[in-house]
């Protein structure tokens, strides 16, 4: 069944596959007419700044340069579980929405179609609905799904793609962690608002001469912490990538301290690993305190408040990084992805994610895109150099 309609999809194609001709149209402009009908876009995963700008670009490049119409997708894939999810977006739809955070289409980071939890009658019911994806996607009569998520929800566009789905992934996350393109749209944005919060504790900070942790997101990567970090002057960064242990974590404070310099900002992913036996966290391991989970910069928080009794505030910054307006650049490269997978779906390269390798825009495979996580090389340039100017990350 599902080969059936690989091939027959395929085919379809093939047969109305035209060479490339430029018809001229009345303002001197041109559209490239490539075998090019009606794209899907949509989200899945976490927001992100810069998924609007993706959704503007794809609508403009798939009708200004090729003129062929796209149907936006909402709530992820929920949009082809229940078509009445799918609306015709025009330029006009996406006008005024360059600047602005989260995303119109709506997004889930539920709603895996091949593993799909439904409530029914008070219990979980799962359910595999691939298969009416498919269905739905044909009904369309779409030529192609762009699929915007990090390695979540492209691992999904991959399987789909595996079952014939003529599938385009574009790399979307803050936490920078997709290993095929050197940078994901959002990240520039959230590095810049937590840097942001950095710069404003750090005068708080000051003022009371106290010990500030500030928790940021990441997942299992250190990219933000590290970035916003070194950006915002923290004394101590604890990254995944880097196990810590606390009293290295006290020994910077007390340099600071011996140097006449009353405050420190310690800078915590959310995924930061402390090392097996590090002492103080195995002594206050069992404490009741902590049976219910805690993020780990509250955890490091209150450790460092408890042993060295000193007034610490924790802030964690959570999903403010991943709300508010992109940045110029964030808006940048959600556009040239957007046009990317536009140019990829127009040339019929399916399977494929568009990435950023240095400074150009290429594609690399969706078995390429996901399954690795890029987390940040110990002996980069970057660690190196926040190091070298006294930067601790909690280790040797
Ligand atoms: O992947 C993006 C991210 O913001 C991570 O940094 C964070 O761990 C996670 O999503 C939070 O997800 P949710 O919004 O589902 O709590």
């Amino acid at each position: 069944m599902t080969r059936a309609f690989s091939v027959e999809w395929r085919s379809r194609l093939a047969e109305s596959a035209d060479a490339w001709t430029e018809k001229p149209q009345p303002q001197g402009k041109s559209i490239r007419m490539v075998n090019f009908g009606k794209i899907g876009i949509l989200n899945g995963g976490g927001d992100c700044p810069g998924l609007n700008a993706v959704t503007r670009a794809v609508v403009r490049a798939a009708t200004y340069r090729y003129g062929g119409q796209v149907m936006g997708i909402f709530d992820s894939f929920d949009g082809l579980i229940w078509p009445e999810k799918m609306k015709e977006f025009t330029p006009h739809q996406v006008r005024g929405i360059l600047h602005e955070g989260g995303t119109i289409l709506g997004t889930t980071s539920r709603g895996n179609p091949f593993n799909y939890h439904e409530e029914q009658d008070g219990k979980v019911v799962v359910h595999d609905y691939s298969r009416r994806v498919i269905e739905n996607f044909q009904a369309a009569n779409l030529q192609a799904l762009v699929v915007v998520g990090g390695d979540g929800t492209l691992t999904i566009a991959r399987d789909l793609f595996r079952l014939g789905v003529p599938v385009i992934g574009v790399p979307k996350t803050i936490d920078n962690d997709l290993s095929a393109t050197d940078t994901t749209f959002g990240f520039r944005t959230a590095v810049n608002t937590a840097t942001d919060a950095i710069d404003k504790i750090h005068t708080t900070a000051a003022s009371h001469g106290r010990i500030m942790v500030i928790e940021v997101m990441g997942r299992d990567a250190g990219w933000i912490a590290l970035e916003a970090g070194l950006a915002g002057g923290a004394d101590v960064i604890l990254i995944p990538e880097i196990s810590f242990r606390l009293e290295k974590v006290f020994e910077k404070i007390q340099e600071r301290k011996a140097a006449g310099k009353k405050f420190s900002l310690i800078v915590v992913a959310e995924g930061c690993r402390v090392e097996a036996d590090d002492p103080v966290w195995l002594a206050h391991a069992h404490e009741g305190q902590f049976s219910v989970p805690l993020s780990a910069g509250n955890k490091i928080g209150a450790l460092i408040g408890r042993e060295r009794k000193e007034e610490v505030r924790v802030t964690v910054l959570g999903h403010l990084q991943r709300g508010g307006s992109p940045t110029p650049s964030d808006r940048i490269l959600s556009t040239c992805f957007g046009v990317a997978a536009v140019e990829l779906a127009a040339r019929q390269e399916y399977g494929r994610m568009v990435c950023l390798k240095g400074n150009v825009i290429t594609s690399c495979t969706l078995d390429e895109a996901v399954g690795r996580i890029k987390t940040v090389p110990p002996d980069s340039h970057i660690i190196q150099s926040a190091r070298a100017i006294g930067v601790s990350f909690g280790a040797d």
